[in-house]
């Protein structure tokens, strides 16, 4: 496949998820809050800086993994930088293989370390990468954590995708081993199970991110991009992130816990938060905002969407992130039901 089709790929992936729109019916609605009539707490008092196993994060907010390998993607890069370094969020750059494959593609992700010196900037690779590769892809940013993204059912529908995946686990197992920053395995919007979090720990993964269903679908995407659109029924696979977020319940003592798509209001972060999740990653909300409103309304964006966090928060009695994974919470029946198939202990 040449430089130029890729290119031309990345640039349909933007296209088609900005003209994606979320299902009217979210899983976060199946979570609810009780409610005390009290508090024992004050609004300005609130804390969202968030401790991970290897860095503090002063916003549990993060930019998730998107764009670069394009002219279009360099641009969209640079702004997301800025709202990152402007934010204090940390920020996940999409797949660099684009860069890895040639170097003139290398700005396109780079800029973001421009805009941001001092920012937690997340290097991305696919899990077939060698560990050489891997390795070029955290230098090439400099960058704090390597997410690495497994994404069997894009590549899958993808027309051109990759259709070998028996040497992903043994692959992880040497970026593990290898890359000498936190290695972050990331789903891409399909969810993970608790058979996946636990299989990765064995092989001394600290991080997950479940990234899982409810928001932008990579099977619609990639069925967008098929001649006769035929793999449209596929586009309820997967777990939620709320799914994915009980599913991780054992395993959060020992990981951190990333949750991400989906998440589009200040009440969907804060139950990501009160499940478990050390952060809140989103994606094309982000996209959304900086392409079609630019830095400035992105920043007030952000600045609001922190605020009515810290109110949930208030009215949670939950002064910080520890405090909120005391909250009570209360599951609908289709909730009660995939835990009790599952058999998870909640
Ligand atoms: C345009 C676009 C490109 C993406 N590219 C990548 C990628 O290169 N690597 C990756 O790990 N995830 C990628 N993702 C997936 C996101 O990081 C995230 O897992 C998913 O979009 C769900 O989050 P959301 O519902 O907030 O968008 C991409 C998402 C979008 C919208």
């Amino acid at each position: 496949m040449s430089d130029l089709k890729r290119e031309q790929r990345k640039n349909e992936h933007v296209e088609i998820a900005m003209a994606q729109s979320d299902s009217t019916i979210s899983d976060f609605d199946d979570i609810r809050f009780v409610h005390h009539s009290i508090p024992n707490i004050d609004l300005e008092n609130i804390n969202l800086q968030s401790q991970l196993k290897d860095f503090t994060l002063e916003h549990p907010l993060y930019i998730n993994a998107m764009t670069g390998g394009s002219e279009w993607t360099k641009q969209i890069n640079e702004k997301l930088g800025v709202i990152a370094r402007e934010t204090g969020m940390a920020m996940a750059v999409g797949s660099t293989h684009a860069a890895l494959r040639n170097s003139k593609m290398a700005s396109s992700f780079t800029v973001v370390r421009e805009m941001n010196p001092q920012g937690i900037i997340f290097s991305n690779v696919g899990a077939d990468v060698p560990v050489d590769k891997a390795k070029e892809s955290v230098q090439l940013l400099d960058a704090q954590a390597l997410q690495v993204h497994v994404n069997a059912p894009q590549e899958l529908v993808m027309p051109e995708g990759n259709r070998t995946f028996s040497t992903w686990m043994d692959n992880l197992s040497q970026i593990v081993a290898h890359v000498d920053v936190p290695v972050i395995v990331k789903e891409v919007g399909f969810g993970m199970s608790k058979e996946t979090i636990k299989q990765l720990n064995e092989i001394g993964v600290r991080y997950v991110d479940v990234s899982g269903r409810g928001g932008t679908n990579f099977v619609d995407i990639e069925n967008e991009r098929r001649a006769y659109k035929d793999m449209d029924y596929l586009g309820l696979w997967g777990q939620t992130t709320v799914e994915s977020m009980l599913e991780s319940t054992d395993a959060q003592q020992d990981m951190d816990i990333l949750a991400s798509g989906g998440v589009r209001t200040p009440l969907d972060a804060v139950k990501c938060l009160a499940l478990g999740a050390s952060a809140v990653g989103m994606s094309r909300p982000f996209l959304n905002q900086v392409e079609n409103n630019g830095i400035t309304a992105t920043l007030e964006y952000v600045e609001q969407f922190s605020d009515h966090m810290k109110k949930i928060m208030t009215m949670l009695n939950a002064k910080d992130i520890e405090d909120l994974r005391h909250a009570q919470m209360i599951f609908s029946p289709k909730l009660q039901s995939w835990i009790e198939q599952r058999n998870l202990s909640i």
